[in-house]
């Protein structure tokens, strides 16, 4: 459109204005925020930015090729990943708390992106030095800061440790006049795939927190499972855009009994918490047909060893949270 147009060639040349002919840096959390910001600067100076996504092994089935497949086929942008799933299951073992995962998850993000921008700031030519980081800040996160904010927003004008007079990047924010609506549109503008453009709220921590219990490998793995066929099934039925977002929770710590083929099981519950809501600070649980919820019961309980029941979380925020922990 005209609009977002006019808005992608202001924002350009204000970036190309900023950054000048040295190079930024550019996080990726599988979000929206990011891959636009990250979009609309490969845009303006090219491979002069260079984005860095960490896996942490956190993420549903398909997130972390979307952006290092998908992101990339369609922008052409210069992507380090780094696979550090192995280093957050080490640092999350025996861990259930809820704050103590998510501060153990958000820590070792920091570790892992901080060591990787020092590896690219070591690499870059001293004459075309990395002095900016490209944050996919909202102008709603301004006017209200706090509140929905990830592991992946890295605090302003932080320092690299361990660098040479300790580093400071200046930020590069071109989305900070805009709505998420707005956003989205920029998105769509620049060739974003809809997966990414119209992705719903998905926490940091990730799936880290959707495992009530501690968190290992074989439990993320059965998660992953159960999480994608409801996935696939609210997106069948066209619910994507009437639901905001629909957490799919593994009780990892409980196991009740059930009956399948000639035999007695004793597995784990999966929830079902399909909300509406306009900005997540307050949400209702969503009305959803029940033969949609019959399928995606059907399909995990078939499909999905180890998982013998399906409950729907009928629960509004407040009282309940949206995410489980
Ligand atoms: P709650 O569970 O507090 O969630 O009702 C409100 C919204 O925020 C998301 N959420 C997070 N997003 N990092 C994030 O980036 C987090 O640690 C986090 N915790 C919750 C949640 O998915 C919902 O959209």
């Amino acid at each position: 459109s005209w609009t977002m147009g006019s808005i992608i060639e202001e924002q350009i040349a204000a970036i190309r204005e900023q950054v000048g002919n040295k190079r930024a840096i550019c996080g990726l959390s599988g979000g929206v925020d990011s891959a636009v910001a990250a979009a609309l600067v490969q845009k303006a100076i090219g491979d002069q930015l260079t984005c860095v996504y960490v896996d942490h092994g956190l993420m549903r089935k398909g997130e972390s090729e979307q952006v290092e497949k998908d992101f990339v086929a369609a922008t052409g942008v210069q992507l380090k990943v780094v696979d550090a799933q192995e280093r957050f299951l080490a640092a999350l073992a025996g861990v259930s708390e809820p704050e103590a995962k998510r501060k153990i998850i958000g820590r070792e993000f920091i570790r892992v992106f901080e060591q990787a921008q020092a590896e690219i700031v070591a690499e870059a030519p001293n004459d075309h030095p990395v002095a900016f980081l490209v944050q996919g800040t909202l102008y709603p996160d301004i006017v209200e800061s706090g509140g929905g904010t990830g592991t992946a927003n890295i605090k302003s004008h932080h320092n690299v440790g361990g660098l040479p007079d300790d580093i400071e990047f200046e930020l590069v924010e071109p989305l900070r006049q805009l709505f998420k609506d707005e956003v989205r549109m920029v998105g769509s503008e620049l060739g974003l795939p809809d997966e990414i453009v119209h992705r719903q709220p998905f926490p940091g921590p990730g799936l880290g927190i959707r495992i009530v219990g501690e968190v290992t490998k074989d439990r993320l793995d059965l998660l992953r499972e159960a999480d994608a066929i409801a996935r696939e099934e609210l997106t069948a039925a066209g619910l994507d855009r009437e639901i905001w977002q629909c957490p799919v929770v593994l009780l990892a710590d409980v196991r009740s009994v059930g009956v399948q083929g000639d035999g007695r099981t004793y597995g784990h519950p999966i929830v079902l918490r399909p909300v509406s809501s306009e900005d997540a600070m307050t949400a209702d649980w969503t009305r959803m047909p029940y033969d949609v919820l019959a399928r995606i019961s059907t399909r995990i309980t078939n499909e999905v060893a180890d998982v013998n029941r399906v409950v729907l979380d009928v629960t509004s925020k407040p009282p309940g949270t949206i995410e489980w922990e």
